[in-house]
């Protein structure tokens, strides 16, 4: 008898820089993976069962049975479905998840989850997947699985990150261009321990309100929008649309910025963003804006919320080797402020995306 292989997944978070509700308008993003990761070691079998460490649960299927069960395995069920959606039929798995990357914090747990799942079902089951199509397909499973009307960017950077570089994307085309960080900087996150359980609904207006704006102006894409043609639209259409026309301007700076090793003018636009997206998209709330305010107190470069808002992490730039002493001076001014609350901070690197070995 063979035995079947066991198989080591190692799948990032991501971090966004800027380019915040642009990738389901077609926009332009500027994300990373992160070295906070998801971890899956697998071994084929016929049903699957999957045990996860950090929420102490274990979910037993069979692949033909898929209904929602309104909890993380539905992320790995949902991959199932849409494989088998495109003709591919893979089999079973017994595995263990791991991971050092918070689960709910906005940095993109559930797309790593999905892509440490595409990766392990790629290899083991031979299906010939590039890492763009397992972006997509995983984006999927978010949008007709799941039911979160996400974009593509998470799950593209989680794909496809490189390390020491963030990835400039066109959400449109899915052209892409890594964008080296420069050296002795570093990214820190900061969870505000809010949570983003109003998230969903909120990130689906959103996108309701920018599609239609874009309908009534004739294009698909953010991009093939100037600022004067917002003057056709209603008040709340050309304030939501509005801020990701600018956007998308301000990830062509910022990626020009950071190729120039201008840290000053890169933070500046992450602020910018930040105050921008917290205006006009009505996507922050008073703990982000705490927190980006107090970094540029601290010294960042710049700092803003990254990902959905409505909670979750906000980012912050600064030099390496204060990266500790910012984050605990942060974390303390900010539990005297919300002493409610349970801050975590993470400094972190960009890193390669979804990585698979075999171990046994
Ligand atoms: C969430 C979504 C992404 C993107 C961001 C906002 O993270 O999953 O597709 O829309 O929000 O930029």
């Amino acid at each position: 008898m063979t035995s079947e292989p066991t198989y080591r997944v190692r799948s990032p978070g991501r971090v966004n820089l800027i380019g915040e509700h642009t990738d389901y308008t077609g926009g332009y993003v500027m994300p990373f993976a992160t070295d906070l990761h998801t971890q899956l070691e697998a071994t084929p079998s016929s049903a699957v069962e999957v045990a996860s460490d950090a929420v102490e649960t274990t979910y037993t299927f069979e692949t033909d049975a898929l209904e929602l069960e309104d909890d993380w395995i539905d992320y790995v069920k949902g991959c199932y479905a849409i494989l088998q959606a495109e003709g591919y039929e893979p089999g079973g798995f017994t595995g263990e998840l791991s991971a050092t990357l918070p689960l709910g914090s906005g940095l993109s747990s559930s797309a790593s989850l999905e892509l440490a799942v595409m990766g392990f079902l790629n290899e083991a089951y031979d299906l010939g997947l590039s890492r763009e199509r397992m972006a997509v397909l995983s984006q999927r499973v978010e949008n007709e699985h799941v039911g979160m009307s996400c974009g593509i960017m998470d799950q593209f950077a989680v794909a496809l990150g490189q390390d020491d570089h963030a990835l400039m994307i066109d959400t449109e085309t899915l052209e892409y261009e890594p964008v080296p960080m420069p050296e002795g900087i570093r990214v820190v996150v900061f969870h505000t321990g809010v949570s983003r359980e109003l998230v969903d609904s909120a990130y689906n207006q959103r996108r309701e309100t920018v599609e239609r704006a874009l309908a009534k102006l004739g294009v698909e894409s953010s991009k093939a929008v100037s600022e004067d043609d917002l003057d056709e639209l209603s008040a709340l259409e050309r304030d939501r649309l509005g801020f990701v026309v600018r956007e998308n301007n301000r990830v062509t700076q910022a990626k020009a910025a950071l190729s120039d090793g201008d840290l000053e003018q890169f933070g500046e636009l992450l602020v910018d963003a930040h105050r921008d997206i917290a205006e006009h998209y009505e996507a922050s709330c008073a703990e982000l804006d705490y927190v980006v305010e107090q970094a540029l107190e601290e010294g960042a470069y710049g700092a803003r919320l990254t990902g959905a808002g409505w909670g979750g992490a906000a980012i912050a730039l600064v030099d390496d080797e204060q990266a500790d002493a910012f984050a605990d001076s942060l974390a303390a001014a900010y539990r005297d402020q919300f002493p409610d609350l349970d801050p975590a901070t993470y400094p972190v690197t960009p890193s390669a995306g979804v990585q698979l070995e075999q171990v046994e």
